[in-house]
């Protein structure tokens, strides 16, 4: 252990080796099987979810370390998925901007007060994470407790442009013209708000690290809309100094859908590991990047809604285009739908563990 009560390096790299599939994969080393985990695996599709947010709402879960950690839990117990994701969201951090965050039954996320220009941009305060959303790194604290030590914990932020497409349309949106309109428009204004992302994205992704997330996912869900260059020229610049100002042994995944034609510019931007979803092959993919980095995926949610054996089918495919290349984390191309049933989850998982054993105890066994 270090003096700050983190475990130094060297430890929690013999911990990766020794301990832990995902953190090893993470790593590119060698693991006894693939490990698995699965995105938004900690939601509407559990029963015991469903049960605790007919007493709670969606931010007020969020905001009780006790509850939050318990949701995080259930997966774990019941799905047997090699890492823990911290239940939170990727727009919480909005919350210190003081623009109307709230979640509204059915329709997801909505901001009442959309941020569209200069002055918008300007009038955005500048609070450190710790005072406005201390309660994330509570909650941290508590499911490191709860989980003993039995699988690693991964904690996120939403990546600058995914969380400022929200804060510019207000909301959820299908072509992304308010943020487009933004970005050409006014280029000095929208490096103002993705600087400014980026540097809380920074201070929330350490205080989680700090207490006690062994594991980071950046979340661009949407960077897809963008053509190539524009990528690089307005988000790659920002995402880089997020991933660029973590502290080099604690993983970063970095994740984004419909990113075929970005591959390259967001490993560019950072990741040790890269987040594929379905739309690509995850063999060809992965030959892109080249062996120097891990990915995870990439299933795709709705064939969950298949039976087992075809979800088993599947699992297999994409284990035979990983193939003997050490570095695959598997999970689905985006988060689990809410009409999943929990059994093929379960079956997936089941199918993972079982088709990818490597039966060496040397590394990575449970
Ligand atoms: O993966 C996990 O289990 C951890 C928890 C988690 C949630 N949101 C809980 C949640 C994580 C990692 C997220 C990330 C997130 N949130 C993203 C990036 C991942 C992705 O799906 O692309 C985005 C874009 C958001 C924003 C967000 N939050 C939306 C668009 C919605 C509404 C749509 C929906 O799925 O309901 C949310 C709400 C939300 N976040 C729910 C959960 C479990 C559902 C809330 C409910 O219980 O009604």
């Amino acid at each position: 252990m270090a003096g700050d009560g983190r475990p130094s390096p060297r430890t929690s790299e013999w911990e990766a080796l020794a301990v832990h599939p995902f953190l090893a994969a993470c790593r590119r080393v060698p693991t006894g099987h693939t490990p698995v985990w699965i995105m938004r695996q900690a939601g509407r599709y559990l029963p015991e979810y469903r049960a605790i947010r007919a007493r709670l709402s969606f931010l007020e879960l969020c905001r009780t370390p006790e509850a939050a950690a318990e949701v995080t839990l259930l997966p774990v117990d019941r799905l047997g998925v090699d890492a823990a994701i911290l239940f939170a969201d990727i727009l919480l951090l909005t919350e210190a901007l003081e623009v109307g965050l709230e979640f509204s039954k059915g329709d997801g996320p909505v901001i009442r007060r959309p941020v569209r220009t200069a002055a918008d941009v300007a009038r955005l305060p500048e609070k450190d994470p710790g005072e406005t959303v201390p309660y994330v790194f509570e909650t941290v604290r508590r499911v490191r407790q709860g989980l003993g030590g039995r699988v690693p914990l991964i904690g996120f932020a939403g990546a600058p442009f995914t969380v400022a497409s929200y804060l510019v349309e207000g909301g959820a949106s299908d072509h992304f013209l308010e943020t487009k309109r933004l970005m050409y428009r006014d280029a000095g204004a929208w490096h103002a708000l993705l600087g400014l992302l980026a540097r809380l994205t920074v201070r929330y992704l350490i205080g989680q690290i700090a207490a006690g997330v062994e594991a980071v996912q950046l979340f661009d869900s949407w960077v897809g809309t963008l053509a190539p260059d524009d990528y690089r020229a307005f988000v790659l610049p920002h995402t880089r100094a997020v991933i660029r100002e973590l502290p080099a042994d604690v993983p970063v995944i970095h994740f984004g859908t419909g990113t075929a034609g970005l591959l390259e510019a967001m490993q560019e931007a950072g990741g040790d590991v890269i987040g594929l979803d379905w739309r690509v092959d995850l063999g060809a993919a992965w030959s892109r990047l080249g062996s120097g980095v891990a990915v995870q995926g990439n299933l795709d949610p709705a064939a969950l809604l298949a039976p087992p054996a075809e979800i088993r089918r599947r699992a297999a495919l994409i284990l035979a285009r990983a193939g003997s290349r050490p570095g695959h984390i598997f999970n689905l191309g985006h988060g689990v739908l809410p009409d999943t049933p929990v059994d093929h989850v379960r079956a997936l998982v089941d199918a993972v563990h079982e088709l990818s054993a490597r039966g060496d105890p040397g590394s990575g066994t449970p």
